[in-house]
């Protein structure tokens, strides 16, 4: 499948399901590495990371645990902070080695809330793991630990991202058609 249509909008094929595949397996090997010993907790922000923390999860040999955890946004009082809150953490991250697992960071607004959010539950070390990562629309200060493929700022879907709500079932990526 060359080409897919999502709602009002064209996709073309971008990173293979191999591809996709052999990057996370190489991932997987960097955090048996550098993790061994640690018994992290992986934590995978729902919905986009599902599909990237199942085929993880299958290549980390290291004794871990992992849960799963969704961000609620809402406006805050000044309209251009949107604020962040962490929901159903229900594991104590005292003391531990966590390991956030996102599908992108693109402007990492997202992943410096939650590291925000994590710290003032005192974990050891917090490491992030994604699967995408857009340097070039980075405006944050951080950098994510492990990083599965680079991409170029375009806008994707496929693998656990959506356009929409639709189009987190395929099983390669896809760019849009400009
Ligand atoms: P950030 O806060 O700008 O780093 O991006 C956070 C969220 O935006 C990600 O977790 C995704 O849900 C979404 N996002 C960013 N870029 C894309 C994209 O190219 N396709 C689909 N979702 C995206
Ligand atoms: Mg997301």
């Amino acid at each position: 499948m060359k080409e897919v249509r999502i709602l009002d909008k064209d996709f073309e094929l971008f990173i293979d399901a191999d591809t996709i595949q052999k990057s996370i397996k190489r991932l997987a090997i960097d955090v048996n590495k550098d993790l061994e010993g640690k018994d992290p907790i992986f934590i995978a922000i729902l919905n986009g990371s599902f599909m990237f923390a199942a085929d993880l999860m299958k290549h980390v040999t290291i004794p871990c645990e992992i849960t799963f955890v969704r961000i609620a946004s809402y406006k805050g009082m000044n309209s251009t902070n949107e604020v962040r809150e962490v929901l159903g953490l229900k594991e104590s991250i005292k003391d531990r080695t966590i390991v956030i697992v996102e599908d992108i960071v693109d402007t990492g607004n997202t992943i410096e809330a939650l590291i925000k959010q994590f710290e003032m539950q005192g974990p050891k070390e917090i490491k992030i793991a994604t699967l995408l990562f857009k340097p070039k629309a980075l405006v944050r200060d951080i950098k994510p630990d492990y990083v599965a493929i680079e991409i170029p700022n375009d806008f994707i879907v496929g693998f656990g991202l959506d356009y929409d709500g639709f189009g987190r079932n395929l099983q390669d990526i896809y760019k849009i058609k400009l």
